[in-house]
Parts: C-alpha cells; sequence; structure tokens
C-alpha cells in the first residue's frame, strides 16, 4: 500500500519537474497554470499526509514560503542587450563616423532619447492584453514580475482591439526623484537602510513577492524598444515611438524643439553629428530638472533595416550608443558647519561651501543629514570635501579628504541646546530634537508649510512675510494666520494697498480646501501628501455625507480611529500610525483646529470616483469572504458590465477561492485574471 504511495508521489515529482523545466527554461508549457496547480496541490496532499515520503527535493519545497521568495524564471528568445557606453564629445563622434562607414554613407538618421536610469522590464502584450512581465535578470532569463508590473498605474493591462496578437516591448521601470526623497526619509525614520539611488528602490519594489508593496510605490513605466517579437511591419525607432502613444502605451514624445525643455517631450530625430552632440549637451544641462534620473542619453540608428545590417557585437548592439554624462560631482571645501532646526524640531547640521558649480548649477550648501552621518563620515569645518548631486536633491558630501586636512582641526561638536531657543535636545533614532515644542524656529518653519503651495496655498503670504509677521508676534498659531486681516499690514514696509487686497483675497480663497491638503498642512511628522490623502480616503469612508465635511467632523472621525485602525490603512504604518495619533493628543492643536473651523476653514465635497471601468467586460469566479454580488454591484457602478461567461471579449477575470473552470478558459483566450486585491490596486479603488 504504502508502496503504491511513494510511486505516486515519485511520478508526480517528475512530472512537475518536466513541466517546471518546459515552463522555466524552455518556455514551452504544455499545460496551463491551472492543470499545473492541480499536480502541485495534489503533491501536497499527499506529502502531507504522509511525511515520511516528503523530500528536500521535492518540488512542493519551492513553493510556498522558500519557494515563494524566488520568482518563476523565463527564458526569452532574443536576449536583452546593454549598450557600449561613452563619456565624452570624441567618443560620440566616433561612433557616428564609424556606423556610418559601416553603413557607407554619407547620410543617415539618428533617434536620441534619454538613458533612463531605472530598472529594465520586458513585456508581453497578447491580443491586447498584458500577460508577461520579466525583469532583464542576465540577459537571457528574467524573472516573471507580471503581478507587479500590473500595480502600475502608468502601464495600460489593455491596449485594445487594434494591437497585434502579440507584442514584445522593452522599457524602463523608474521613481520619480521626490518620490525616492520621499520613501528614504520614511525608511530612515522607520529604522531601516535607505535606498541607495531611486534605481534601487525601482528595482527593489518590484522585486517584491508582496504586489501589496509596489502598488504602494508609486512607480512609472517608460517604454524604449522593440523586443524579440514585435511589430514587424514597423520600419524605424521613430515609428515604433509612435505605435507605442497609438496604443496608450508610456513613452517619451518627440520633441520638435531647437531647445529642449524638461518636459516629456525628449526624444529627436537628428541627421547630423553636430545635432547629437547638440543633445547630449542640452539633456546634461536640464538633467537636474527633470522629475526621474537619467544617467545619459541613448543614440540610435532610426532605421531598423539598417539596425539589422550593423548587428551586434558581443553583448551590445553596432547601430547604438549611450552617451553617458560625466558624474554630478566635484570638491570644495566647507566654510562652516551651521544648525538648521526643521518644522518637527529636527537639528541637522549644513555644511556652508566655498561655492562650487556641478552640472550648470552653482552649490552653496551641503546637506549633512545628521550628527551621526557626520561623525561617520568624520567631516569637519575647513575640510575639503567631495560633494555630489543626485539630480535635482539637496548636494550632499560624499566624503571629507582627510589628508587635505590641516592637522587638528577639531571634529565637529554636537549641539546639547537647541541653537535657536538654547533648549534642552532630544534624541530619537539617528536624530536630534529641540525639546522645546515652542521653539520659535519650529512654529516658524510650521506656518512656512501650512501656506504653501502644496498645502493650504495661501499665495500671497510668503516665507518674508510669515517670518517678518512671526517676529511681530502676530501669528502663534495657524488661526491667527486668518487675522492678518485686522493688523495694521499696510504700515509693514513692502504692504502697499494691493499687496495687501492680495493677501486678504488669498487668505479667503484658501479657506475651501480639501482635507487631504489640509492634514497635510498641519505638518505633523511623517504625515507626506500622500498619506495624508490616505488618511483623507479613510476619513470620507467612514463619513457618509461627502457633501458636509467639516474640521469638527473630521477630527471626531481622526480621533476615533484607534492606532490598529490606522495601521490596518494600505501604507500607513505603526510609526505613521502613532505619529497621527500623537499630534491628535496635542491639546494646544485641537484648540487650534477649533480655531480654524471657527474662521471659516472648510473642506469642499470630494469628488466620487465615476465610470472608471467604463468599456471593460468583467467575470467573476470562485468565493470571497463577502457576496458575490458585492463586487458586481461594485463593478456594475463603476461602469462596467458583469457577465457569467469568459468569452474573447472578457477584459479581466476577478477570481477568489477555488475558481474552478473559468479559470481555465481565461487562460486559454489569455483573459487577464486578478484576484480581489489585485482589481482594486490595478484600478486605483479603496480597499475596506
Ligand atoms: S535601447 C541595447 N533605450 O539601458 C539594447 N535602452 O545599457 C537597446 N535603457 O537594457 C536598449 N534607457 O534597460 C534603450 N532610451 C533607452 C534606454 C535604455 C535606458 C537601458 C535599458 C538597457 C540598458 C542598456
Amino acid at each position: 500500500m504504502k508502496k503504491n504511495i511513494l510511486k505516486k508521489i515519485q511520478k508526480l515529482k517528475d512530472k512537475i519537474k518536466f513541466h517546471d523545466n518546459l515552463y522555466y527554461n524552455l518556455d514551452q508549457a504544455q499545460i496551463t497554470d491551472f492543470e499545473y496547480d492541480k499536480l502541485f496541490q495534489k503533491l501536497q496532499e499527499l506529502e502531507k499526509q504522509y511525511p515520511e515520503f516528503k523530500t528536500k527535493d521535492s518540488p512542493s519545497q519551492k513553493i510556498p514560503g522558500k519557494a515563494l521568495s524566488k520568482f518563476k524564471k523565463h527564458t526569452r528568445l532574443v536576449p536583452m542587450l546593454s549598450l557600449q557606453n561613452s563619456y565624452s564629445k570624441l567618443d560620440i563622434e566616433k561612433f557616428y563616423q564609424k556606423t556610418l562607414k559601416l553603413l557607407k554613407t554619407e547620410n543617415l538618421t539618428f533617434f536620441l532619447e534619454p538613458k533612463l536610469d531605472g530598472m529594465a522590464v520586458e513585456l508581453i502584450y497578447e491580443k491586447g492584453f498584458l500577460t508577461r512581465a520579466l525583469s532583464r535578470g542576465d540577459g537571457y532569463t528574467g524573472e516573471d514580475i507580471t503581478i507587479a508590473m500590473k500595480t502600475l498605474k502608468a502601464l495600460p493591462i489593455y491596449i485594445g482591439d487594434k494591437a497585434p496578437s502579440f507584442l514584445e516591448i522593452r522599457g524602463e521601470v523608474l521613481i520619480l526623484k521626490k518620490d525616492f526623497e520621499r520613501i528614504n526619509k520614511e525608511q530612515e525614520l522607520a529604522g531601516l537602510v535607505p535606498f541607495a539611488s531611486p534605481r534601487n528602490l525601482a528595482a527593489g519594489s518590484l522585486r517584491q513577492l508582496d504586489p501589496k508593496i509596489t502598488a504602494s510605490r508609486p512607480l512609472y513605466c517608460f517604454i524604449h524598444s522593440p523586443g524579440g517579437r514585435a511589430l514587424k511591419s514597423l520600419k524605424t525607432q521613430k515609428a515604433f515611438i509612435e505605435k507605442m502613444h497609438s496604443f496608450s502605451l508610456p513613452a517619451f514624445k518627440i520633441s520638435s524643439a531647437k531647445k529642449l525643455k524638461p518636459s516629456m517631450e525628449l526624444c529627436c530625430l537628428v541627421k547630423n553629428v553636430k545635432d547629437i552632440i547638440n543633445y547630449y549637451e542640452q539633456m546634461q544641462t536640464i538633467r537636474s530638472k527633470l522629475d526621474f534620473e537619467i544617467d545619459g542619453v541613448v543614440i540610435k540608428v532610426n532605421d531598423f533595416e539598417k539596425q539589422k545590417s550593423l548587428g551586434v557585437i558581443s553583448r551590445s548592439p553596432r547601430w547604438a550608443i549611450a552617451g553617458k554624462f560625466t558624474p554630478e560631482q566635484g570638491i570644495t571645501q566647507i566654510e562652516k558647519i551651521k544648525l538648521q532646526v526643521g518644522r518637527t524640531g529636527v537639528i541637522t547640521p549644513v555644511a556652508v561651501l566655498k561655492p562650487l558649480t556641478l552640472a550648470g548649477v552653482q552649490i552653496r550648501h551641503a546637506s549633512l543629514h545628521n550628527f551621526k552621518e557626520l561623525a561617520r563620515k568624520d567631516i569637519r569645518e575647513g575640510d575639503f570635501v567631495r560633494v555630489h548631486r543626485a539630480g535635482d536633491v539637496i548636494p550632499e558630501i560624499a566624503e571629507s579628504l582627510k589628508k587635505k586636512r590641516k592637522t587638528k582641526t577639531p571634529p565637529f561638536k554636537i549641539p546639547s541646546v537647541c541653537p535657536i531657543c538654547e533648549s534642552f535636545v532630544v534624541e530619537n533614532g539617528d536624530y536630534l530634537f529641540c525639546g522645546n515644542s515652542k521653539c520659535p524656529a519650529v512654529m516658524e518653519n510650521k506656518l512656512i508649510h501650512f501656506a504653501s503651495k502644496k498645502a493650504m496655498n495661501i499665495e500671497f503670504l510668503g516665507v518674508k512675510s510669515i517670518k517678518k509677521f512671526y517676529k511681530l508676534k502676530w501669528l502663534n498659531s495657524y488661526s491667527d494666520i486668518y487675522d492678518l486681516k485686522d493688523k495694521d499690514l499696510k504700515n509693514q514696509e513692502g504692504f502697499g494697498k494691493k499687496s495687501f487686497q492680495l493677501l486678504i483675497n488669498s487668505l479667503e480663497k484658501s479657506k475651501k480646501t480639501t482635507l487631504a491638503r489640509f492634514l497635510f498642512a498641519l505638518g505633523i511628522p511623517l504625515v507626506g501628501e500622500q498619506t495624508a490623502q490616505k488618511m483623507s480616503d479613510e476619513v470620507y469612508k467612514k463619513y457618509k455625507n461627502k457633501k458636509n465635511l467639516d474640521i469638527l467632523s473630521a477630527l471626531l472621525i481622526l480621533k476615533e480611529f484607534c492606532k490598529q485602525e490606522l495601521e490596518s490603512v494600505p501604507d500607513i504604518g505603526p510609526i505613521v500610525a502613532s505619529s497621527f495619533i500623537r499630534a491628535f493628543k496635542n491639546q494646544n492643536l485641537i484648540k487650534d483646529l477649533k480655531e480654524l473651523h471657527n474662521k471659516g476653514i472648510g473642506f469642499i465635497p470630494v469628488e466620487t470616483k465615476k465610470e472608471v471601468l467604463k468599456g471593460l467586460n468583467f467575470v467573476i469566479t470562485g468565493s470571497f469572504s463577502f457576496p458575490r454580488s458585492k463586487i458586481k454591484s461594485q463593478i456594475e457602478n463603476l461602469g462596467a458590465k458583469v457577465s457569467s461567461q469568459i468569452s474573447k471579449k472578457t477584459s479581466f477575470l476577478i477570481e477568489g477561492e477555488k475558481p474552478g473552470s473559468k479559470k481555465e478558459k481565461a487562460f486559454r483566450l489569455s483573459v487577464p485574471i486578478l484576484n480581489y486585491k489585485e482589481f482594486l490596486r490595478k484600478f486605483d479603488l479603496p480597499f475596506d
């Protein structure tokens, strides 16, 4: 009897291994995932029943747990190559001359593009649907990151019925510089290691097994080249990019302007080397003003036939070259180290530098982050330092050149009191804070933040005025700002009748805002724009009468949220939750909020999402922890149709537990399958 079981297990193992090889290594699956899963389940069941037959080499040991820490791998038909790099105008000129010579021509058109510094991906659309996404891997074999890629809002899952039956394209996934900064700050405050670069963050986010984490990271994707099997009818790179636009796939637009601007129109078609060099130089100057990191430009022969005839040399194509930018760094001397106090009371050392110019921008200051970092890098006043400027972010000191240090410069002393109010300081993790909640620097910076564009957007209340009014003791709370109209402003320097009126008008205008902006304006530590938006969504979920939410009702709801409830909100971790709870325990803030309410600050009603699924067809299968009718009406309320049968016209199958034969049919017809959470994420719908 047991012998039979053992035989059965062995047979199943062999079968699974055979299909694994077909699927992972040869890309030639003979059975559907559904059939595969069935084999797998059977093996797991038997092994559970007869643990004595469970061996370490069993395919069941790869999934889940240990195996879930691995991605499926797929080998591609046409490898993803790398580009040959060049770092100078001369190298680019050499490439140009050589290419002309090889093609025995005098006239050649080149397509120029930014070289994105992200993570390479390959996407496969079948019958218009995104069916597979692969990382670069070793160029030949990539990891299956389909689920993660499906959570990207910038990437359509369906590209329409005009799409070819098979489309293989390549691109780059990246994260905006500002999001990188924000996420890294949160990482640091949560005691986690910050990501080394936006590229690492993008890659790290995609290689998450939990798509929830990927979905929480605002990733972008830009398509830049055809894959192995794509649109044979297209003749040029320019036509390829235009085709991508016609499918609403994200790709840079083509610029016709002589002078490039930091926009999305960043590709160019040129006919001579002068224009290539000009593009390379212009991109270098606008580089720091772009929202994302680029590390150079890519110069491609535009004509695909000509690309083919030039071919490949080792692992790089002969038809393209990367014109990389020289690193944005230089050496200067620290004049002194000054201390800054931010709106959260954090005290940061900032290096005042002898001015130097990096990538066209003059640098006077560099952040030193915190005193631990200062000590670790052993940076002292008077030191010669290597400064680098990654994109638009605040320049950083990479290292101090200790050999150039004059003897006996003392290490920088960590302050024992706040440099502004001389109160005691408090250490929290790597950071030092002023212990006085009423520290003038804290209040002044909070007011500046409150009035700023992304917060209450009080257009004509600038930093200078806030500083002046604060000194005059007119502004001791946020609500005091709305009393400025009663102050003797006209006698203040720089305040004529006109500017007075402008200020009053902008104060009035700012009174009608959104809850998200308002929460962000309060300057609660760790509550950035996105967190504020998420919190606002939660409040509206609890508050059914969307029209009349006011500060007092919002406050009641926010105070009601117990910690656990807050932590269950997507993207709000325990540290952010505690910060929120602490803020709403502060009686001064509560008093100020009531004052703001009395002064007429209120919320414009939120727009409810409408028809975001218009034109799509859904089928639902399997069982859920709630009635299926709930999803059905949710989908229908958003403008889509729900049918009971899978067909070629089905846009998505939403699967629950034990999906059954519909799933199998969806596989056969290449209909994308999402579970309920993936569905919510894909269409940016709130989680319940
Ligand atoms: S075209 C060599 N265009 O750079 C294959 N690649 O070093 C042709 N990259 O793997 C690639 N921006 O991930 C191309 N505008 C762009 C690019 C780009 C970034 C990446 C890509 C490629 C790597 C090659």
